[in-house]
């Protein structure tokens, strides 16, 4: 059994060099910079801060395709429902289900109250803020018009230089958003501003809020008597306030020569901003904000800020050297790392956590998963890039007090926190998210990590309530079954891949393993504070149901039938082989066993229905059994593609980009870069020479 030994000396293996910024980073990023000549359909070229992002076609703006603005902050609500006792909050009341011998009330849609229980669902949306893209007068011209299109993205500073000619004329656009605001900056050159052929425009649509996915373009801009937009001018500056219902926000244009902006005739909420004649530059900042600040910012302000800010990005925390000149595996491998870092940057390092489809379109409504947080932000921890995760980690500390209330009104002690989520904490009404359970202990494995990083009293304190609180969840969750005399998790319950029926689910392998884990860190916790562990937790702990073993491998839950056979389990997220890797192995882990299911996953698993996360789980298990040629060939599996700007394919296209994927691969490639506890030698491919620097090792 490995014994977690947090303090282990870095190990340096044969053909792994562990260094200390000794690798070229600068040289090895720049060699992935995006060179495109065309628009993606679905998929930007983006700039942004983690917060916001903006997303360009080939001209470097949205002038062709309208990719969208999305920020943290803005999100719309539709007017509620006029229906017959539906037309309040208080007006939904979920449904009960049996749980054990009582009524359990659980946030779930209700087909009396169908109205209400969607625009639930479906409110706040998050918001398209605008679109800018270039004006050629009164021609309506396409992409195809253009000659010699071509677009730079360069990851180190953050930039996008694009460049055309039209009618023999060369345009020249260089995009750049700011690390600090929410704000865009953009150069152009050309003849054509001069002569009065080109300008920018900036147009603001209405929220749909009707689709789940909306995408790949957000929002509506035709339906422009439902919104309204003021322009206010002064000298060289704008703001357009813009008003859809109850939200308003405001855009502050900046610019550098001399310009004017005025609105079109015909499009209501479209404006133009048009230099004098003879002017054949524009420099702009359009800086989007809940309420205008009087920037002043310069385009050569952001960009200058933001290539400060992208090169520190590359150069502080883990980084790896992979052989791409000898290994075509490898080069591709080595591409999907330095993009995604550059894609996590933009869309995964918000005030929240990300969405799924990050600030790209919007999925769910622009929602997050609390169960995804740990996808979206576990590998910032190996990666040893504390601030990024910093900045939404804190959600376990804003959701609490809401958790406690949930909890409560369904009978349970402690803290328990809900699933597809807007930034007050509300939770989406769903069966499924009411019923998921494992996004429960991701804060212990959080707390777990920092404090291995900073084991101060700061690191105990920041996590005691909230580690406290789950804990008495988790255990009053737990149902002492009399005859079997364990604790069994569910019914009703969703295991991770959300396709049992609940009301037959119980103990499945990874929520027992995880509940486990979770209450060893909340113990340690009260011991590392010297106060007692309640005794409630150690109960439940050692005596929660044994992880269930069928013909001596692993399954999804107890007493599941036909598993390997069913096309609906034997399809979906072979959640269990987080028993391995993911987590560190409990003391009732069974390597033999767990071979064997690893094993059999592989044989009989519907892999092309696999996506997302799957791949790299399965590559975190292949890892920690040592085998890391298997572990690259599951990050590299043919079902689990990346795109040409490095974006991960979703399940289909509304649902691309699916950043899990991404996030998820950094993980798997940070613990086998960085190592975990016990762990002696490097996991890569042998005969693979790669670098390594920076890495926090995993538990
Ligand atoms: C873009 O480059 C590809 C590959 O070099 C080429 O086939 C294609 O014609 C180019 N497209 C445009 C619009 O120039
Ligand atoms: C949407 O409505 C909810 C419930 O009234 C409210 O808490 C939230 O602040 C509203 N959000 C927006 C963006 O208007
Ligand atoms: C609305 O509620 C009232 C009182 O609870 C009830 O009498 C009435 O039938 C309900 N109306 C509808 C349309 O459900
Ligand atoms: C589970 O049981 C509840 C009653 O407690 C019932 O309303 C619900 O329809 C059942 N769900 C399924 C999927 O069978
Ligand atoms: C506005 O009018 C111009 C011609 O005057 C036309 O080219 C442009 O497409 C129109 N825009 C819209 C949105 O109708
Ligand atoms: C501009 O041209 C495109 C492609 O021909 C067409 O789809 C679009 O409707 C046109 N837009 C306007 C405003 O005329
Ligand atoms: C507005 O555009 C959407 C698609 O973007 C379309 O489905 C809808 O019918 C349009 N509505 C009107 C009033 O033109
Ligand atoms: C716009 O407002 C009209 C009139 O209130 C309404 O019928 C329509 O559904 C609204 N459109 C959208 C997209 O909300
Ligand atoms: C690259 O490395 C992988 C993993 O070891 C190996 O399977 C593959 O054959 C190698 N490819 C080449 C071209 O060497
Ligand atoms: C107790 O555990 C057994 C075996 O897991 C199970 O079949 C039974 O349903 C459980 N009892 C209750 C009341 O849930
Ligand atoms: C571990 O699992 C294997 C195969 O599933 C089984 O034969 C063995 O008895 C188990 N070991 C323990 C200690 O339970």
């Amino acid at each position: 059994m490995l014994i977690p030994t947090p303090h282990l000396p870095i190990w340096v293996a044969a053909l792994v060099v562990v260094g200390n910024c000794e690798i070229d980073r600068e040289s090895i990023v720049r060699q992935y910079n995006l060179k495109l000549n065309q628009s993606h359909p679905y998929s930007p070229v983006q700039i942004g801060n983690g917060n916001f992002a903006f997303g360009v076609d080939v001209s470097g703006l949205q002038t062709f395709l309208p990719h969208n603005t999305l920020s943290s902050w803005g999100w719309h609500n539709s007017s509620l429902p006029t229906t017959p006792n539906q037309t309040a909050i208080s007006d939904f009341t979920g449904q009960d289900w049996w749980t054990h011998g009582r009524l359990v009330n659980y946030n779930q849609p209700n087909p009396a109250e169908k109205d209400i229980s969607q625009w639930l669902i479906a409110n706040p949306h998050r918001i398209n803020l605008g679109r800018i893209g270039l004006w050629f007068g009164d021609k309506n011209i396409t992409e195809n018009e253009l000659a010699k299109p071509s677009q730079v993205l360069d990851l180190w500073e953050g930039t996008i230089s694009s460049s055309f000619s039209w009618n023999g004329k060369e345009v020249y656009v260089k995009t750049v958003a700011s690390p600090d605001t929410d704000t865009v900056a953009v150069g152009i050159e050309s003849q054509l501003l001069g002569s009065g052929d080109l300008g920018v425009f900036f147009d603001f649509p209405y929220a749909s809020g009707k689709n789940k996915f909306d995408a790949p373009f957000v929002g509506l801009f035709n339906a422009t008597s439902n919104h309204t937009t003021t322009l206010i001018t002064k000298k060289n500056r704008a703001t357009i306030s813009h008003t859809l219902d109850a939200t308003t926000y405001d855009t502050q244009i900046v610019w550098e020569s001399d310009a004017k902006i005025t609105r079109t005739r015909n499009a209501t909420h479209r404006y133009v901003l048009k230099p004098e004649k003879g002017c054949e530059t524009l420099a702009f900042t359009a800086t989007f904000a809940p309420k205008a600040k009087n920037s002043r910012v310069s385009f050569a302000d952001v960009e200058e800020s933001a290539a400060d800010w992208w090169s520190d990005y590359w150069s502080t925390g883990g980084f790896v050297s992979l052989p791409t000149s000898t290994n075509s595996s490898a080069k591709e491998l080595q591409r999907r790392i330095i993009l995604t870092q550059y894609l996590l940057a933009v869309n995964g390092a918000g005030k929240d956590p990300a969405q799924e489809s990050g600030l790209v379109n919007n999925g769910w409504y622009g929602k997050f998963h609390l169960e995804m947080v740990f996808w979206h932000l576990a590998h910032w921890t190996v990666w040893d890039k504390w601030d990024l995760y910093d900045r939404s980690i804190g959600i376990y500390d804003r959701f609490l007090k809401s958790s406690y209330d949930r909890a409560k009104h369904q009978g349970y002690q402690g803290a328990r926190f809900g699933k597809m989520s807007d930034p007050s904490g509300h939770s989406a009404p769903g069966e499924i998210n009411s019923l998921l359970i494992w996004q429960q202990p991701h804060p212990m494995w959080f707390a777990e990590m920092e404090y291995r990083k900073s084991p101060t009293q700061k690191t105990l304190q920041r996590w005691d309530k909230i580690l406290t609180g789950v804990a008495e969840f988790m255990v009053s969750y737990a149902w002492y079954n009399q005859s079997t005399e364990a604790y069994d998790l569910g019914p009703p319950m969703y295991p991770v891949s959300e396709n049992t029926n609940p009301n037959q689910t119980i103990n499945p392998t990874f929520e027992l393993a995880y509940w486990r884990f979770g209450l060893d860190v909340a113990s340690k916790w009260q011991t590392r504070q010297h106060r007692a562990v309640p005794a409630s937790w150690r109960t439940v702990k050692e005596n929660l149901a044994p992880f269930p073993i069928q013909d001596d491998v692993y399954v999804l839950y107890e007493g599941v039938e036909d598993m390997w056979t069913s096309p609906e389990i034997a399809a979906d997220h072979p959640g269990f082989l987080g028993l391995y890797g993911w987590l560190p192995p409990d003391s009732r882990f069974n390597l033999t066993a767990f071979q064997h299911t690893v094993d059999k996953v592989y044989a009989s698993w519907d892999l092309a229905n696999l996506y997302g996360w799957d791949f790299p789980l399965m590559a975190i298990a292949a890892a920690r059994l040592g085998n890391g040629e298997q572990a690259i060939r599951w990050l590299l599996d043919s079902n689990n593609q990346v795109n040409e700007v490095g974006m991960p394919e979703g399940g289909n296209r509304v649902a691309t980009p699916y950043f899990p994927a991404s996030a998820g691969m950094l993980l798997a490639v940070g613990m086998m870069a960085g190592g975990w506890d016990g762990l002696e030698g490097p996991v890569f491919p042998e005969g693979w020479k790669v670098e390594v620097e920076g890495f926090q090792r995993a538990m």
